[in-house]
């Protein structure tokens, strides 16, 4: 998705915002643009398709641009192409030069988010003469606060909160105004931003990692709400204009974290970084026998369903959730995609909990259906990475997981810490509803415990898996198949290959292949079988027999000790034994090492996968 920078202080502003820029690349962009002033000069705007490379190489890596203030925005086309002329900034007046070059506009903006309406407030500008040059809704936006501005005579701040009433949607939005050099202007609804401050400099951004080189000192702006920004200061406003008072908070994680420390590929750092997260997020909810997820245990004993929401991965470690909860907990749970169940008129009964999962925290359609759960009245629990995200503060309660900052696109950690943290509240509510006692639940916490070095030892296995993975270069289909829980790791495994190797794969329910799927097997089809269940194992593993006898090879990833595999399938990956209920999160690891590896001895952008984002903030 679409990421936004800026900068106001006594540096060069250029490099600052393209330094920025290339740390938000990993959200996915097609375009990208910055716009910089020199005092009260006009700002001065430069754009360029294509990767980023291509602006830094236009700007001479900025140095060519003079000026101390500016903003910056990488762009993922929603509303009109990826040309030159609909990237950001954008202007208020007319452009020309493909809206390069100095702009003498009133207001130049960049623009996170989607203003729906645009079409009905685009008419109504042009019916007060103004002209449009692109096919952008963030082009209305601009234009639509240049004309409260001049209309009403009034202040940037007034304009911006005249702006913000009228459009429907979603923004982060940064302007400049001629009449104001040096100050920025801000507002934010349903997309992410941060503000950063230091001595004499301000900055901001979509995500911390873009200002983390310069600052660890933010401000989170909410939603609904404005900001000024001046050298070294942050003044933030409601929409009646009042200034509310804001607390600076402080980031604790390095700036190395954000960084590839020596692994060719953020993914594979992130696949490494697994069982330290892991055992992060684990001591940041289990103190001694006490697991914090917020809810009492009356609370826990109280609710007779769960629904649990999420997209991409997230939705994944919910199915996952789904047989543990169930099992464990004796509870019925239902998992939804929040794409659907957002337009969906499931009746939730009373007595349930809902479980919105997000690393972003700012999925739009995770947060939609949050916020639809709420009008229910239905008390709701987010499990969420980034700290402050929209998720996070708008559910009732969230457990935070402790997977840092996840940068390749494809989730790994991120995922694993989800897993380990449903782990957790599954144990919390099978205990709380009295289907565990003490003893057990202390022996599950020991079991969760040694997820991070059984993670580990499946680390060492990776040059088996970039071994098997250099046979698949040319694959053209890959099925997953398991049974029960090991149907959930399918889900997720196929995902993997999918997004970065472009190997078409899909993940079936075993038992399922009987219906129809068998018919695409031929000879040489890789079948991955996922076999951790011991009471499903004969029946996961017959099925790939079937699917064998058709021509298919096999590759099975099962527990040690499953040796007899080694007499029907062709290569075996072996994880530690562990508890059933927590195998997901060893028997992804080879998953996502035989993804990674795929992807890589294909020549594919591992961590930036095409047409894919890291945050998917628009529907
Ligand atoms: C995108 C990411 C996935 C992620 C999904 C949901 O598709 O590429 O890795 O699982 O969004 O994101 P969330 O931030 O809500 O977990």
């Amino acid at each position: 998705m679409c990421g936004i920078v800026g900068f106001t202080g006594h540096h060069q502003a250029a490099p600052i915002l393209l330094d920025g820029l290339r740390k938000l690349e990993y959200r996915g962009y097609d375009s990208a643009g910055i716009a910089v002033r020199n005092g009260s000069e006009s700002a001065e705007v430069v754009k360029a398709i294509g990767k980023l490379a291509n602006l830094i190489e236009k700007t001479n890596d900025g140095r060519d641009l003079v000026g101390n203030c500016g903003i910056g925005h990488t762009r993922w086309a929603t509303h009109g192409e990826p040309t030159k002329i609909n990237a950001h900034p954008h202007v208020s007046g007319n452009c020309k030069n493909s809206g390069s070059g100095v702009v003498e506009s009133n207001v130049v903006g960049v623009h996170n988010g989607i203003i729906e309406n645009y079409q009905e407030i685009k008419a109504k500008l042009l019916s007060h003469g103004y002209v449009f040059y692109s096919g952008t809704d963030t082009e209305v936006a601009i234009k639509l606060i240049d004309y409260y501005y001049k209309k009403y005579g009034i202040g940037p701040i007034d304009a911006l909160a005249r702006t913000m009433v009228r459009i429907r949607g979603s923004y982060a939005l940064a302007v400049m105004f001629k009449d104001y050099p040096g100050e920025i202007y801000v507002a934010r609804k349903d997309s992410p931003m941060i503000i950063g401050v230091k001595d004499g400099e301000t900055f901001l951004a979509s995500d911390v990692p873009a200002i983390l080189n310069h600052t660890r000192s933010v401000y989170y702006i909410g939603n609904l709400e404005m900001g000024r920004l001046i050298p070294g200061e942050a003044h933030f406003y409601d929409l009646n204009g009042e200034e509310i008072p804001k607390e600076i908070s402080e980031i604790t994680y390095s700036a190395e974290a954000a960084e590839k420390g020596g692994f060719q590929h953020f993914m594979m750092k992130e696949i490494h970084e697994q069982p330290k997260v892991l055992k992060d997020t684990i001591h940041s909810i289990v103190d001694g026998e006490k697991i914090n997820i917020c809810l009492s245990p009356d609370e826990l004993k109280s609710f007779e369903q769960i629904f649990i929401v999420a997209c991409g991965s997230a939705y994944h470690c919910g199915v996952t959730a789904q047989y543990v909860i169930e099992d464990m907990a004796g509870l019925p749970v239902r998992v939804e995609l929040a794409s659907e169940f957002r337009y969906r008129n499931l009746p939730i009964p009373k007595g349930s909990l809902c479980i919105v999962i997000s690393q972003s925290g700012e999925t739009a359609d995770s947060l939609a259906a949050l916020r639809k759960i709420k009008e229910e009245g239905v008390p709701t629990l987010a499990v969420v990475n980034v700290v402050g995200s929209s998720i996070a503060r708008e559910a009732d309660n969230v457990v935070y997981i402790k997977a840092g900052p996840e940068i390749s696109v494809a989730t790994t950690k991120a995922y694993n810490c989800q897993l380990v943290t449903l782990y957790l509240i599954a144990i919390e509510m099978a205990f709380a509803r009295g289907r565990i006692d003490s003893a057990e639940k202390e022996a599950l916490l020991s079991d969760i415990e040694t997820i991070p070095e059984k993670v580990d030892s499946i680390l060492e296995q990776q040059e088996r898996l970039q071994w098997f993975a250099s046979k698949l270069i040319n694959a053209k289909d890959i099925f997953f198949i398991g049974r029960g829980l090991d149907y959930s790791i399918c889900l997720e495994g196929s995902l993997k290959m999918k997004e970065i190797s472009y190997i078409h794969s899909e993940a079936y329910a075993a038992g399922e292949l009987k219906h129809g799927t068998i018919s695409l097997i031929e000879d040489g089809r890789l079948v991955i079988g996922v076999l951790t269940q011991p009471e499903l194992y004969e029946k996961t593993l017959s099925n790939m027999v079937e699917a064998k006898s058709r021509g298919a090879y096999l590759m099975a990833v099962t527990n040690y000790g499953n040796y007899n595999i080694e007499d029907s399938t062709d290569f075996v990956v072996y994880i530690p034994k562990c508890n059933k209920y927590f195998s997901a999160s060893l028997a992804i690891i080879p998953l996502q090492l035989l993804a990674y590896y795929t992807a890589v001895s294909r020549g594919e952008d591992v961590d930036k996968p095409r047409n894919l984002a890291k945050s998917v903030t628009v529907e």
